[in-house]
């Protein structure tokens, strides 16, 4: 089981969008896949869940609920979800004094039989986000092409290693996607090549391009791939997940 975190505390990067649609391609190309959607927000549970649901990742963390009776099938074949309800937008608050409260998450997750278990988190560093952390293996960080992208990362890798350092020695930076890139702008292609003078090698090559079919598929409550298949969000996503994948199996990038 790879549990891979999407974590970037700056809203509006395309971590939801980059959750979904890896999600979504790794359940395509047979992997059983969970998501857990951690952000109150619930985009990617709106897009993937069946019904509305009742419960979720809020009972995993604030009730200590077993998951096995929380977790849903999704509209995908080998997708499955832990949804974020209305009642999660409360569970920063509650957590904030709970016992146990950063590793609630990963204590939940422990014995599935996934292959891989993706989680989207919220704009924020807080404890739904750490819980993501602890219960994670690798971050993914969405990072958009845009003036201040860089921004506020030192702060995500201070928190990054914080954990390292204390309840997950495991969690690693496996990589930076380049998320909405818009191949006419000078400014887009300047970022870029400044994200890579920062991040080296951990710089996923597939970049996110900027696409109308990306922004409009969750209307529509489908992922790039089931909306469009051959649009060029989709083909990217595709590419992506499977750099991830190759990242996930192999070993001698990890110690860099
Ligand atoms: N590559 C893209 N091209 C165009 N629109 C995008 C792209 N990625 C995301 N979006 C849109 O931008 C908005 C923010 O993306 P989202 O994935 O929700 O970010 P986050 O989860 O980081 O807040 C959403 O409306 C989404 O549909
Ligand atoms: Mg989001």
């Amino acid at each position: 089981m790879s549990v891979i975190a999407f974590a970037n505390q700056k809203g509006g990067v395309g971590k939801t969008t980059t959750a979904v649609n890896v999600a979504a391609a790794l359940a395509a190309r047979g992997r059983r896949t969970l998501l857990v959607d951690a952000d109150p927000q619930g985009n990617a549970t709106s897009v993937l869940a069946n019904e509305r649901p009742g419960e979720g990742t809020y009972e995993v963390l604030c009730r200590q609920a077993p998951t096995s009776r929380l977790i849903r099938g999704s509209r995908y074949r080998n997708l499955d979800l832990l949804a974020a309800t209305d009642d999660l937008a409360g569970a920063e608050v509650e957590l904030a004094t709970a016992e146990g409260r950063y590793a609630r998450l990963s204590a939940a997750l422990a014995e599935h039989p996934y292959r891989y278990v993706v989680i989207d988190t919220p704009p924020s560093l807080g404890f739904l986000t750490l819980n993501a952390l602890v219960a994670a293996r690798f971050v993914v960080v969405p990072l958009q092409a845009e003036y201040y992208a860089l921004e506020g990362l030192a702060k995500l890798s201070g928190t990054i290693e914080k954990v390292r350092s204390s309840l997950n020695p495991e969690l690693r930076l496996m990589g930076v996607a380049l998320t909405m890139f818009d191949r006419r702008l000078n400014l887009a292609k300047q970022v870029a090549e400044d994200v890579r003078k920062h991040f080296g090698a951990k710089v996923f090559d597939t970049i996110i391009p900027r696409s109308v079919r990306l922004a409009e598929a969750p209307g529509f409550r489908e992922s790039a791939m089931s909306f469009d298949g051959m649009s060029s969000g989709a083909t990217a996503y595709d590419q992506l997940t499977e750099e991830i994948h190759e990242r996930t199996e192999a070993r001698t990038w990890q110690r860099a």
